[in-house]
């Protein structure tokens, strides 16, 4: 069964003792990470990459302390003028003569290639999506900005897919000799609103393709929020179920270059596929009841589903460059015992690795 999903790492000799040790990989529904295949718990840290080293290297030390063995963190950052932008961290500059990386230790690919030499360094694993849906840091209007379509178009504009390929290829090519990879992941959150579900689907076939023949030993995956359409036979028809954002989540699941799949409540789906589920984001946003509802999802995760694993939205740390990026969903490092940190991420990612795995 492995094989037939991972036609690709198979035939470039994925299974060598070597490789299993050094790259997280899919076992079953779960993954094997350093060897050993559990469920785990995680998080987002997704602007890990706008902070000093110092700041990094405490960040992802407490991530390794809590034992959250996967963060997610942005692996874009586009502008489309660099002088406007300058001072402030970005990876890329997308304007109508193509994409340029923007090589600088302090503010541009430098503080990328810092949270990976970090996360290598502690132990921990990075999810690193390569766009963002959402205009945030550099999303699909960066692209469309510079070489024009829109937010639909972009899937099949042939000028955008070249440059985002490009970025993809420097990005693949930079960091896939590196055991924090955990997996690229092709954008936060696609949506294609009143496409076919035909357009993600192949966009997210041929991209992942890509990203294997460029790298054949690390995992892809696609980022989705988990939309249904109504053939696929789950939800009430309401609208997370209605197909309207042009996702297909149980199309998607057969794209064989895909890996895993990132999604709350699909845990079923997940199974009829034989792939594992992770929930990337979960979160609430009022501290005075978070402990006791988050804490109930994750009860349910942990006692209820066969998720692979959870990563809660998001993980915050009290240095200034962190407090002020962090949205009202942050849960503070704190090793107080009973604090909100203490329940959601100490205690919950030692029941999560504790789990049975048969
Ligand atoms: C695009 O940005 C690059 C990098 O700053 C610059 O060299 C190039 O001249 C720009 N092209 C246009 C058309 O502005
Ligand atoms: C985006 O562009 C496509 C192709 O030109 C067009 O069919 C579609 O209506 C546009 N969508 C929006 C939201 O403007
Ligand atoms: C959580 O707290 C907020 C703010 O105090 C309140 O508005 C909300 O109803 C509470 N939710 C639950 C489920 O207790
Ligand atoms: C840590 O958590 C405890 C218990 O909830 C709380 O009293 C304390 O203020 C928190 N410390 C910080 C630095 O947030």
């Amino acid at each position: 069964m492995l094989c037939s999903l991972f036609a690709l790492l198979c035939a470039a000799g994925f299974g060598t003792a070597a490789l299993k040790r050094q790259h997280a990989y899919v076992d079953g529904r779960l993954f094997s990470i350093d060897g050993k295949t559990q469920y785990f718990a995680g998080t987002n840290t997704w602007w890990l990459g706008r902070l000093n080293d110092a700041d990094i290297n405490t960040v992802v030390s407490h991530l390794a302390e809590t034992k959250l063995l996967v963060t997610r963190v942005w692996g874009f950052g586009n502008v489309n003028d660099d002088a406007a932008a300058a001072g402030s961290v970005y990876y890329q500059v997308l304007n109508s003569t193509g994409g340029y990386i923007n090589y600088d230790y302090d503010t541009g690919i430098g503080r990328l290639d810092s949270v990976v030499k970090s996360a290598e360094k502690y132990g921990v694993k990075l999810i690193l999506p390569m766009l963002n849906n959402w205009n945030d840091l550099g999303g699909i209007n960066t692209y469309t900005t510079a070489f024009g379509g829109n937010a639909t178009s972009f899937y099949t504009d042939a000028k955008s897919q070249a440059a985002y390929r490009n970025y993809i290829k420097f990005i693949v090519n930079r960091y896939k000799h590196s055991p924090a990879i955990f997996a690229w992941e092709l954008m936060n959150e696609p949506r294609c609103r009143g496409c076919p579900t035909s357009t993600i689907y192949d966009w997210a076939s041929s991209t992942s393709q890509f990203i294997k023949s460029l790298d054949s030993s690390h995992m892809v995956t696609l980022g989705d929020e988990g939309w249904f359409v109504p053939s696929d036979g789950y939800g009430d028809g309401s609208y997370a179920y209605s197909g309207l954002e042009g996702v297909d989540f149980v199309k998607n699941l057969g794209i064989v270059t895909l890996d895993f799949v990132p999604d709350a409540q699909h845990d079923a789906a997940g199974a009829a596929a034989n792939k594992p589920v992770i929930a990337e984001e979960y979160g609430w946003p009022t501290h005075n009841n978070r402990t006791a509802i988050e804490a109930s999802w994750q009860q349910y995760v942990l006692k209820s589903t066969h998720l692979a694993a959870d990563m809660f939205w998001q993980f915050a740390d009290s240095m200034p460059a962190v407090s002020n990026e962090v949205d009202e969903y942050a849960v503070f490092y704190n090793t107080t015992k009973g604090s909100d940190y203490d329940v959601l991420a100490i205690q919950h990612a030692r029941a999560v690795l504790e789990k049975r795995t048969r």
